[in-house]
Order: C-alpha cells, then sequence, then structure tokens
C-alpha cells in the first residue's frame, strides 16, 4: 500500500494514528538533533520528522540523503507540532517517522517548485511538469475542471446534448488562418482544423437536436497574445427556435450560476449596451465598467479658436480622471508618452487641471480663457481636484487610443481590482466591416450571423450601416463570448456570401453543405462561444490564459516541452506528397 492518507488530509483529530503517505520531499530542514521533511503531493503538504535519539539512526541518516523531489513513502505516528504553521490546513500536527522508502531518486530541479519560483517563463515551460506541482497552477487547474463539471451540469439541467463534432474538417477562408492537415490517402488535399465547430452546430439544429453544447478545444493560425492560444477551449453552444432573448438569458444564466458555484458570488443581471454606446462611450466594443470615466465629445466647444489641432480633427474626446488636478509635469508627461507610443499612436495628450481654487489649468491656455474651461468642466462633469484629459483626431483611430488611456488611468488609480466582477452583454454589433486594404466587406462576426430584421433594407445599398442580430458576453473588458441569431434561410445566405465577395461557386464549394442543408427544414436558431480559457482566467483575476492550460504554447506557438511544431522525416513527406521549399529559422 503507497498510502493511508493524502499529504493535505491529517489534523489534530488524527493525532495517535499510524499512517503511511507518499510523495515528493518538497525540502528538508536539518537542525542536527532534529530533522523536518515537507512531503508534497496534489492535495498539500505534510510534515514529517525524526529527532536524534528518539528516530532509529538509519532513518536519519536516510532522511539526508534525500534531494527536493524525491519520490518517497514513508509510514509514521501523527502528532501534534510544537511549534503550528497556520498558513497550511495540515499545519498543527507532523508526522513522526517509524520509516521511510525511497521510490525514485531525482535530478536536481532546474527552478524551485514552491508558490513563488525562481524560474523564468521559457525554463518553467520546458519543464511544465515541474511547473505544475506548484500551489498556484494546481489551483488553476483545479479551477478550470470545477468549472467544466458546473458547466456540464448547468447545460445538463436546461436540456442540452453534449456533441462531439469532428476535428478534421475543411478550411474556409473567413475569420483567422487555418492549421491545415495533409491528407495521404487524398493526395494533394489538405483537412483543417476547426476554428470553432460553427457550422456543424447550426447542421445539428437542422437535425433537430435543439440544444447542443461541446467544451470544445479549437485552432487559430493568428498572432498570439496574453489571452490567445493558438489551440484553446471553447464552451460552444446552439438552440433552436430562440430569439437573441433567449440566448442571452441562457448564457447570462449559465454565467451567473458558475460564479455563484465556484466563487460565491452572485454577479448580478447583466448591463446591456449596443455596440453604437459602447464605442461613443468608451471606445471599445468590451467595455472595462468596473469603473466610469465615460468619454465626453467636445467638437461643439473646442472647435473655432485658433487650435488648429482640435479645429482640424474630426472628435474631440476626452474623460474626467476625478481627483488627479494634482497630477505633476513628470506624471502628465507620463501619460503623454504612453498615449504616444507607437502602438497607440495619438499625437498628443490635451489636459486641464481644475484646480481646487475654482481655476484652470491647461496645456492649452494660449487658445482657450477661464470661461471655455469652465463650460467643458461643466460638461465633463469635472469638480475641483478633476483632472480632464482630451485628445483629438480622426473619429475610429481617437476612441481607440483613448480606450487605452481610460484603461491605463484606471490601472494607476486602482479600479479595475480583479476581484470585483462587472459584467456587461454589447449587442447590435455592425453586420459587416469594411477593409480598406482588400476593399471588400467582411462579416463583423462570422457569414452566418443574421442581419437584424428592420436593418434588411440597408443591405442593398448601405451593407455598412446593417445591424447585427449578434452579441458579446464582456466581463470586466474582457471579450469572455460572442453569438448570433444566424440565418437559416437558404436565399439571405446567398446573398450575404455574395456581399462578402464570393462568386456562387465558390460559396457552394465552400458552404454548399450548410446552404443544401438549409433547404430541408432549418428552424430558427442561434448561440453563442464562451472562452473557457479566458473564463477560468478571468473567474481567478487574471489577464493572461497561459498558466490556465496545462500545456500552452509559448509566444511564438511553440511548445518547448515536447519541442514542436518541428520537421518530419522525407518519409513522411513523401507519403504526403509534400515538398518543403524553404526552411528559414
Ligand atoms: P468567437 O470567434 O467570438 O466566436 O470566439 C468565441 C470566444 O472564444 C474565445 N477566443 C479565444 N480564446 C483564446 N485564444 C484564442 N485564440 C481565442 N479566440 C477566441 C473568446 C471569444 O469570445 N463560432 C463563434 C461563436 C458563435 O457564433 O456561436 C465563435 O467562435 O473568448
Amino acid at each position: 500500500m503507497f498510502r493511508t492518507h493524502t499529504c493535505g488530509e491529517l489534523r489534530l483529530s488524527d493525532v495517535g494514528k499510524k499512517v503511511t503517505l507518499s510523495g515528493w520531499v518538497q525540502r528538508t530542514r536539518d537542525k542536527g538533533s532534529l530533522l523536518w521533511i515537507d512531503l508534497r503531493d496534489r492535495y498539500g503538504i505534510t510534515q514529517l520528522m525524526l529527532e536524534e535519539g528518539i528516530s532509529e539512526q538509519h532513518l536519519l541518516e536516510k532522511a539526508r540523503h534525500l534531494g527536493r523531489e524525491y519520490v518517497i513513502k514513508v509510514t509514521g505516528t501523527v502528532s501534534e507540532r510544537s511549534s503550528k504553521n497556520p498558513n497550511i490546513p495540515t499545519g498543527e500536527i507532523e508526522i513522526m517517522l517509524s520509516d521511510i522508502e525511497l521510490l525514485n531518486a531525482s535530478k536536481l530541479p532546474p527552478f524551485t517548485i514552491e508558490d513563488k519560483t525562481d524560474g523564468g517563463d521559457e525554463l518553467r515551460m520546458k519543464y511544465r511538469y515541474l511547473d505544475l506541482r506548484r500551489n498556484p497552477l494546481k489551483h488553476n487547474l483545479a479551477l478550470r475542471h470545477r468549472l467544466a463539471i458546473e458547466t456540464r451540469n448547468y447545460l445538463d439541467s436546461q436540456g442540452f446534448y453534449e456533441i462531439e463534432t469532428p476535428y478534421l474538417i475543411k478550411s474556409t477562408p473567413e475569420g483567422a488562418r487555418d492549421f491545415v492537415v495533409p491528407s495521404r490517402m487524398n493526395p494533394g488535399e489538405f483537412y483543417a482544423l476547426p476554428q470553432s465547430p460553427q457550422t456543424f452546430k447550426q447542421i445539428l439544429m437542422v437535425a433537430g437536436y435543439d440544444r447542443y453544447f461541446q467544451i470544445v478545444r479549437c485552432f487559430r493560425d493568428e498572432d498570439l497574445r496574453a489571452d490567445r492560444q493558438p489551440e484553446f477551449t471553447q464552451i460552444d453552444c446552439e438552440m433552436a427556435f430562440v430569439t437573441q432573448e433567449d440566448v442571452l438569458n441562457t448564457f447570462e444564466g449559465m454565467a451567473r450560476f458558475l460564479f455563484e458555484k465556484v466563487k460565491g458570488i452572485d454577479v448580478g443581471t447583466f448591463e446591456r449596451m449596443d455596440y453604437a454606446t459602447a464605442m461613443k462611450m468608451y471606445g471599445s466594443d468590451k467595455p472595462d465598467i468596473r469603473f466610469g470615466m465615460q468619454f465626453v465629445e467636445l467638437n461643439d466647444l473646442a472647435q473655432n479658436k485658433g487650435f488648429s489641432i482640435f479645429d482640424d480633427a474630426e472628435l474631440v474626446v476626452g474623460f474626467n480622471a476625478a481627483g488627479c488636478s494634482e497630477y505633476t509635469r513628470k506624471q502628465l508627461d507620463a501619460l503623454t508618452d504612453f498615449v504616444k507610443k507607437p502602438q497607440i499612436g495619438a499625437k498628443g495628450l490635451v489636459y486641464v487641471k481644475c484646480n481646487a481654487d475654482g481655476t484652470f489649468k491647461s496645456s492649452v491656455d494660449k487658445f482657450y480663457s477661464e470661461d471655455d474651461l469652465k463650460i467643458w468642466a461643466e460638461r465633463f462633469d469635472a469638480k475641483p481636484g478633476d483632472l480632464m484629459l482630451i485628445l483629438s483626431g480622426n473619429t475610429d483611430s481617437v476612441r481607440k487610443q483613448l480606450n487605452e488611456l481610460r484603461l491605463e488611468m484606471g490601472n494607476q488609480l486602482g479600479l479595475r481590482n480583479p476581484q470585483v466582477f462587472k459584467p456587461l452583454w454589447v449587442t447590435d454589433f455592425p453586420l459587416l466591416e469594411w477593409n480598406e486594404e482588400t476593399q471588400r466587406f467582411y462579416a463583423m462576426h462570422h457569414p452566418f450571423t443574421s442581419p437584424k430584421p428592420e436593418d434588411i433594407h440597408l443591405l442593398e445599398n448601405e451593407p455598412g450601416k446593417v445591424r447585427a442580430n449578434a452579441y458579446d458576453m464582456v466581463i470586466n473588458g474582457v471579450e469572455v463570448g460572442g453569438g448570433s441569431i444566424r440565418i437559416h434561410d437558404r436565399d439571405l445566405q446567398k446573398k450575404m456570401f455574395s456581399l462578402l465577395g464570393f462568386s456562387d461557386e465558390e460559396a457552394q464549394n465552400q458552404f454548399g453543405f450548410l446552404m443544401n442543408a438549409f433547404e430541408f427544414g432549418a428552424p430558427p436558431h442561434g448561440g453563442i462561444a464562451l472562452g473557457f480559457d479566458r473564463l477560468t482566467a478571468l473567474i481567478a483575476g487574471y489577464d493572461s490564459i497561459r498558466d490556465f492550460i496545462a500545456f500552452p504554447k509559448n509566444n511564438s506557438g511553440r511548445d518547448v516541452m515536447i519541442d514542436s511544431p518541428s520537421t518530419i522525416a522525407q518519409q513522411q513527406l513523401d507519403e504526403l506528397f509534400l515538398k518543403v521549399t524553404a526552411v528559414s529559422k
């Protein structure tokens, strides 16, 4: 028998019991007459002890030869500790050892396997199995497990079936780039790994399955960021005979259920905001509504006063940073540098300090009188002691820039507490997005999203103005999920493909199966997919999803533990009819 208990289990009430534990040596402390070992497993840490004169000498000798991460099995008696550790659940007891068996030795680990590690990112990724032994990672994966179970419980209780869809599918040109897989049995042809099971879940609705879900891996060959991995997991869902309202209520219910189950908190009814408002008030389609600083537009007040930068701008817009009038020259310069960073791209930043004595001090005093600034302050609802921050330029870009500045100020002022959750539905997204470079429209969500019925008449002449029955679930500025009511009519779907620049033949070639299915009684349907990695990280209070995935890829899309991607043997290439023409590293 390897163990009678785990390393996280024993308490004062077990004192006197003879127990056997197995685990890893976290560390040993040898004080000469006393020797302690911290023994670790998935469940916790238990302190083991040996005492000169009481314990057998050969056990002390054995213990002195144990290195970090050695795997051992020990037997002993639970006793009360003289100096207790209130920080761990087993902190009141220790095991007086009567036997130690070495199960396996370990090389010296390349970084310390404790809550705070000295290992850099790449090293931790290379030795992921060691990193995964650390508590923070264990907690993350435990949370992920719990969320998956509760998701299944909720969706099962709502009548959803979990149905698997294939991973070897067909490449489609929309969205991100596909990962492709050559087919040996079909020379010159390729499968693609799914970016999402979108078309399959819609076909399941045509097949009458009514409510589908899947916790499913998706693959996208796109640039990586903290919240993006090339393979990630979605809670993917679809429902038939539903309106947008039904979908929002079902998944608001799910999110509230999950927060309740794993965090014990009620996040309340979700706020709702349409896309146009989100862009106007926050410059973002995923606003963080944990704090205010909504945008205030200033064109009518700030233009035609001789300040050419504002005069020439399409939009003059800012927000009020309450209580920041005492910002120093240095702090204001730092904010200006922040907005001028190439990734943000503003030309400069205008500030107006609303001094405590009711006067104003601005970076544009030359052009605006105290009276002008007073009117601005009224519109900004700025009080003495506040600071107005203003940018100008082309509408779309200036809103994006001001969004970045708002988030930065939110960070600086400690307004983005990761343990506070403010969920939001963003609705009424535009159906299409114009791309200047390629001079064509792209589906903002995906080509299967239905236009709002009241906007269908605009499809012909003003397609850019058509709004979609599409929605995103946004929590704390993170796009947790997105979905839409779908087109279920063959002719409308065909029209959509033509708007997106597909010829009839291309549409038939790529999506013929779906359009054919729509000819056999497609019910009205809609759905959503939540990013499971993002949801888990968010609930834990983190921005990066990497440590919520057991085996993630690094920023170059590499798995440094297994060293992948890698070259393949010539014979494999030949079998697949592939020729590698250029390799640059
Ligand atoms: P969408 O493309 O918006 O919708 O994806 C849904 C959610 O998946 C998460 N997500 C990602 N998470 C980690 N890494 C990535 N690379 C990544 N890409 C997306 C986000 C996002 O909100 N088929 C539609 C859904 C539908 O219409 O039902 C879809 O995939 O949290």
